[in-house]
């Protein structure tokens, strides 16, 4: 018998314990042995109580589950750095595996917790931590491990490409589409994780740290939002081509790496410009395999649980008989400043109509050797238009004085620019 404590009772942890409840008998068949949900820490008892577990089962003192030599597995579900770091440690180090869908932690605290796990010859799994359902962690960490992670272009947010998606395909506004998010439960009442890519950052942290086998952690990781996207750059984008994406995009180089979470336009041919509504999907180019996408469902409930209980049911197998190796990162590779970077650039400008405003445009690029490949001016009534253009591959240290000059020119209202995903994705 198998007993495992769980610490929360919300969204995964409901769906857990569903899911163990559905396969419980496929679980003990795979494993030999059952599993017994032997405790719950629920600060909200009658949560537990509705998923019908019975008073004895659940807890509202962490210390019954640590002190109980019987749990041998901690699931933690409550989320955040705070009492979920405490827990996890005083479990690793009471020789419990554990198991967690906490992205917070993971992109912060990745190699002291792993460390801390192998120093107590116990496992610690996090595949839910990024890409809900996608089984990605365990995809780098074994089936990809004879390679070396070139790149990785990651639509790591459900809530962005749903918004994106109706942007896209309706014709909405950002606030419109947020809004409608939100009505149907694929936004939080407070987006601001999502929408400004500091949640797909934790994410493209995690996976590069363990494609790269260095440490890269979230606070290393530059991400910009969705909210500057117009119907104009929609529309612009979808002639031209493109869609536009929130991307995680890592790059492994000699001697150091990028990690960064950027609005892109993807050309259309490209498989992760079809990943619509609220999938995800990550595109992995590997030295021996080539190019893998993994596609899927990023959240959700069951989608959670079923890697929750995957990793449980690994630790479970792995842990029998054999000390945890640490999964340490063997490099240390500096993060690239995003201004190092190089991209092709979609950019629009508002602009005064007015003669010679499109010369003096031209020439600030031009100053700061930033070339334009096209070039398409949109009248907007009186005395005001929109430009919109693409550059050549440009560096960004460039790109981003040059916009500086132009936001200071009286001729430019307000300047927005993009990176568009190359070939070599
Ligand atoms: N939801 C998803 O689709 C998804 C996908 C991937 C990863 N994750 C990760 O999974 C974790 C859980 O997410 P969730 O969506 O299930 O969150 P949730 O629905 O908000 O559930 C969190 C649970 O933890 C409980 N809790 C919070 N702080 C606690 C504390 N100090 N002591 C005891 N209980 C505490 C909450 O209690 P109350 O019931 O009283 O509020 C709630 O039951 C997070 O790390 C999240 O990032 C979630």
């Amino acid at each position: 018998m198998i007993r495992i404590g769980i610490l929360g009772c919300g969204t995964v942890a409901s769906g857990v314990i569903k899911l163990l409840a559905m396969h419980g008998e496929s679980v003990r068949v795979q494993l030999g042995e059952e599993v017994e949900v032997a405790k719950v820490l629920a600060r909200t008892p009658a949560k537990a109580l509705a998923l019908g577990l019975t008073e004895a089962q659940i807890c509202s003192d962490f210390g019954e589950i640590l002190n109980d030599p019987t749990i041998s597995v901690v699931i933690e579900l409550i989320g955040g750095t705070d009492a979920a770091y405490t827990y996890i440690s005083e479990a690793l180090k009471a020789g419990k595996h554990v198991v967690t869908a906490n992205k917070d932690l993971i992109a912060t605290h990745f190699q002291e917790l792993n460390d801390l796990a192998a120093a107590h010859s116990v496992r610690f799994a996090f595949e839910a931590s990024v890409g809900g359902g996608i089984p990605l962690v365990d995809s780098i960490r074994r089936t990809l491990a004879a390679n070396r992670i070139q790149s990785m272009f990651g639509i790591l947010n459900g809530t962005t490409n749903y918004i994106l998606t109706k942007m896209t395909q309706n014709g909405l506004s950002y606030a419109e589409a947020l809004a409608e998010a939100q009505r149907l439960g694929f936004a939080e009442a407070n987006p601001a994780s999502d929408v400004g890519g500091g949640d797909a950052a934790r994410k493209i942290a995690i996976l590069s740290t363990l494609a790269f086998h260095s440490p890269v952690s979230y606070y290393d990781v530059y991400h910009e939002g969705i909210a500057g996207i117009t119907p104009t750059d929609i529309r612009f984008a979808d002639q031209s081509g493109f869609v536009f994406k929130l991307l995680g995009i890592a790059r492994q180089h000699e001697n150091a790496c990028e990690a960064y979470v950027r609005p892109a336009l993807v050309p259309k041919r490209h498989p992760l410009a079809s990943v619509s509504d609220s999938f995800n999907a990550v595109f992995i180019t590997g030295d021996a395999v080539g190019e893998v996408m993994l596609y899927g469902r990023g959240a959700g409930s069951l989608p959670t649980a079923s890697s929750v209980v995957g990793d449980l049911m690994n630790v479970v197998r792995a842990g029998r008989g054999h000390t945890a190796a640490a999964l340490s990162c063997y490099e240390n590779l500096p993060v690239m400043d995003i201004l190092d970077s190089e991209n092709v650039y979609y950019v629009r400008l508002s602009v005064q109509d007015r003669p010679m405003v499109l010369a003096r445009v031209a020439g600030v690029f031009g100053k700061h050797g930033v070339s334009l490949a096209s070039l398409v001016q949109e009248s907007r009534g009186k005395d005001s238009a929109e430009l919109l253009l693409f550059t050549h591959r440009a560096s960004e240290r460039e790109l981003s004085a040059a916009m500086a000059d132009l936001r200071n020119l009286d001729a430019v209202h307000e300047g927005a620019y993009w990176i568009c995903m190359e070939d070599d994705a």
